[in-house]
């Protein structure tokens, strides 16, 4: 980096940022999230462009994320593997150096959490994770803000994951160190979270339960997801025999606490992963969660490009 140029801050993994700064962000989003429901322009970033780098599918990430930089004033640059020389082996270190000189902030969705911070390396503007094998910050980003909107604080609260130790289960793990709240964890045996992905300082913000009902009993928070994420669709089978037990059901909703919260990243697939009547029922807040990933990331890409405002 260039004497005098401000430090880049990316954000890669959920613990890139700091519990005051997460604090931040929560007040920005509401503010920002008010203005949107009560269509009042606010464009910060005029003459800013976002591209958005898709190696895997999407459509929540990519609609939150586009829409979000077209209402703060930006605008978009869409690619993915199949339509850039990214799909035709151009080394990311050499796409970063290129595509940075040209953009004000980038969003890359991939496989290896390695290629991402290969770009973030040789990147002259911030970078922002929109999912990993590894994680994926954003997505608990929206569920934080959503459980703070439905419940106020999640210090010291009791987050439920039932199924699949993948990127949202590391991030999971991440935000409960970093935000002081507690995670009981219920995967099948070989599909459990990896501790060395997960990376954190040690093992006090979870508990590991091998009955996925006794996970859910006194939570405030039940959460699961696909039983098979995006790269690993040759697992398929072997996963929904390995899973049969890991759903989401209305005796686990029982055991949790009665006030608690359903929550589910999307997409999902009833009579798996969870029930259609706890995904549909009345402790489901799926579609705010849903919802709130475009505003967190209006105040996530604000803060990255413009620092504290006021
Ligand atoms: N939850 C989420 O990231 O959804 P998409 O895969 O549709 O972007
Ligand atoms: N774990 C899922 C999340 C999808 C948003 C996947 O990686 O496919």
């Amino acid at each position: 980096m260039k004497p005098g140029l401000p430090l880049i801050r990316h954000y890669l993994q959920f613990k890139d940022l700091r519990s005051e700064e997460y604090s931040y962000l929560f007040e920005r989003t509401a503010i920002i999230k008010k203005r949107f429901k009560n269509y009042e322009r606010y464009t910060p970033l005029v003459d800013r462009t976002l591209a958005m780098i898709f190696e895997k599918a999407s459509t929540r990430t990519r609609v939150s994320f586009e829409a979000g930089m077209y209402q703060m004033g930006g605008s978009v640059v869409h690619l993915t593997t199949g339509d850039s020389q990214l799909g035709r082996a151009e080394p990311v270190e050499d796409s970063a150096r290129v595509i940075s000189r040209m953009v004000d902030i980038v969003m890359i969705r991939t496989y290896e959490q390695a290629k991402l911070e290969g770009f973030a390396a040789h990147s002259r503007v911030p970078v922002i994770n929109g999912l990993t094998n590894a994680y994926h910050p954003c997505q608990i980003l929206a569920d934080l803000y959503t459980y703070i909107e439905h419940r106020g604080s999640i210090a010291g609260k009791v987050v439920a994951w039932v199924g699949d130790g993948n990127n949202i289960a590391h991030t999971w793990l991440q935000a409960a160190e970093v935000l002081g709240f507690t995670v009981h964890i219920s995967t099948p045996s070989g599909y459990e979270v990896n501790l060395d992905v997960a990376g954190l300082r040690d093992t006090s913000c979870f508990k590991v339960f091998q009955n996925p009902l006794d996970a859910c009993r006194g939570a405030d928070l039940v959460t699961t997801d696909v039983w098979t994420s995006m790269g690993f669709e040759a697992e398929n089978e072997m996963r929904k025999a390995a899973f049969a037990n890991w759903c989401v059901n209305a005796p686990m909703m029982a055991a949790a606490k009665p006030e608690a919260l359903f929550m589910h990243c999307l997409p999902a697939h009833r009579g798996e992963e969870v029930a259609a009547e706890v995904i549909d029922g009345p402790q489901s807040v799926v579609w705010d969660e849903a919802e709130n990933r475009m505003h967190v990331q209006k105040a996530l890409m604000e803060y990255l490009l413009l620092g504290r405002i006021g």
